[in-house]
């Protein structure tokens, strides 16, 4: 498996990144002024995740999905990893994710790569997003933020 960036000339892997954000508004709108990395195994999409700089010194990881028959295999970590050292190359201090108060796996897995919560944002999905979203039997409604410096 290889991680590189997509070019300005390629299409983003909407199917995937939409795996991650169901906002097919909000994923337009980052996918332009983010950085969007892929993960490629025998010529195949199979990960991808965007960094979008927010703040001076401070990044976020906006998305980040993997192909669900390549799930369970390690390759979100190591995109995680790639993503923390891609953003100190380019100078960051901070890096920051978000995700969703039901999304148990998700929270384990940023925890187990150096994140830690820093706030959690009330009411966040019920503002943003028009369709419910439960998963693990959760009502989704507010935004878990991580961060790490690094
Ligand atoms: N409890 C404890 N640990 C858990 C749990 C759980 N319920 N669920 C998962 N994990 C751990 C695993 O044990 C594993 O850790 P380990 O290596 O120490 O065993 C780790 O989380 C999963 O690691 P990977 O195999 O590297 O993850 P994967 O390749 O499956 O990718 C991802 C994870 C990206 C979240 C993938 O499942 C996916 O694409 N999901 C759908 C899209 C999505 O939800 N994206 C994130 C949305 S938030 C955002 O984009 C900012």
């Amino acid at each position: 498996m290889n991680i590189r960036q997509l070019s300005v000339h390629e299409n983003p892997p909407m199917e995937l990144l939409l795996a991650a954000d169901p906002s097919q508004k909000l994923v337009e709108s980052y996918v332009k002024r983010g950085h969007c990395f892929v993960a490629e195994s025998n010529d195949q999409w199979i990960g991808v995740y965007i960094l979008l700089p927010t703040k001076p010194q401070t990044i976020e990881i906006v998305n980040i999905a993997v192909d669900e028959s390549h799930q369970g295999q390690g390759i979100g970590k190591d995109l995680l990893r790639h993503a923390i050292s891609t953003a100190k190359t380019l100078g960051y201090t901070t890096i920051e994710i978000g995700t969703g108060n039901s999304s148990i796996g998700q929270l384990a897995l940023y925890q187990k790569c150096g994140f830690r919560i820093v706030e959690v944002d009330l009411n966040f999905f019920l503002r943003h997003y028009e369709e419910e979203i439960i998963e693990n039997g959760i009502r989704c409604m507010d935004m878990i933020r991580l961060s790490q410096n690094i």
